[in-house]
């Protein structure tokens, strides 16, 4: 990996992804946490001033050394106990029906096997147990779409591997997760980047 990649990517990616135009979306995909919490792509602990108190503990999977560091700081001030457990959502190192709940927020979009880690998470959530997740993708609007895949390979190459056309609900019911409720709106910005959905999943009971 290159130094813009491990260096600088990550610092400007946390910058972008700390701008307040999320925090009502955070403060929503937040809200009905309980209990020990996954959060797959901790990056800079963006959510953790989101998180409720009905929150006990947060196993945290981050592989960006950079964030790691930042993140790090925020947990010094942290009323949430936060551990980190890993480097990669693609294989946790976390023992089965071991959590109550998961969180992804803007990870979808980026890591590698979108569907290697969404069965991870179905794996170690406990059955009737809920993943909330916020990301940006494929957009329904045919122009805009038309622009995301234009787009798409430079914003691989410069947002640390970050796409620009996945279907976040179509990953999440190919992983077996249940929908329990679904917005999909129009952030503020340019809209390649600006169509968010905001999921909560279930993995089924049985
Ligand atoms: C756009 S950032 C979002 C960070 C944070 N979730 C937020 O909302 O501010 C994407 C994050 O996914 C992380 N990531 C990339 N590949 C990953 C993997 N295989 N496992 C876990 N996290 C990964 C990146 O390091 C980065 O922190």
């Amino acid at each position: 990996m290159g130094l813009y990649q491990r260096q600088i990517a990550p610092r400007l990616i946390n910058r972008v992804c700390a701008s307040s135009a999320f925090d009502r979306d955070r403060s929503l995909i937040c809200a009905g946490l309980t209990g020990t919490v996954v959060e797959v792509g901790f990056g800079a602990g963006n959510n953790l001033r989101f998180y409720p108190p009905t929150v006990t503990k947060v196993y945290a999977v981050e592989p960006s050394e950079v964030s790691r560091r930042e993140a790090a700081k925020r947990f010094a001030t942290s009323s949430t106990p936060v551990e980190l457990v890993g480097l990669d959502g693609q294989s946790l190192q976390l023992a089965d029906d071991s959590c109550d709940a998961a969180l992804m927020t803007f990870t979808l979009c980026t890591i590698e096997d979108p569907l290697a880690a969404l069965r991870e998470l179905h794996r170690v959530v406990r059955p009737g147990g809920r993943l909330h997740v916020l990301e940006h993708g494929r957009s329904p609007d045919a122009k805009v779409a038309a622009w995301q895949r234009r787009l798409e390979p430079l914003e691989i190459a410069l947002a640390d591997g970050c796409h620009l056309t996945r279907d976040p609900v179509a990953l999440l019911t190919d992983a077996g997760f249940v929908t329990v409720t679904l917005d999909q709106h129009y952030a503020k910005g340019p809209k390649p980047w600006a169509y968010l959905t905001r999921i909560v999943v279930e993995r089924p009971a049985s």
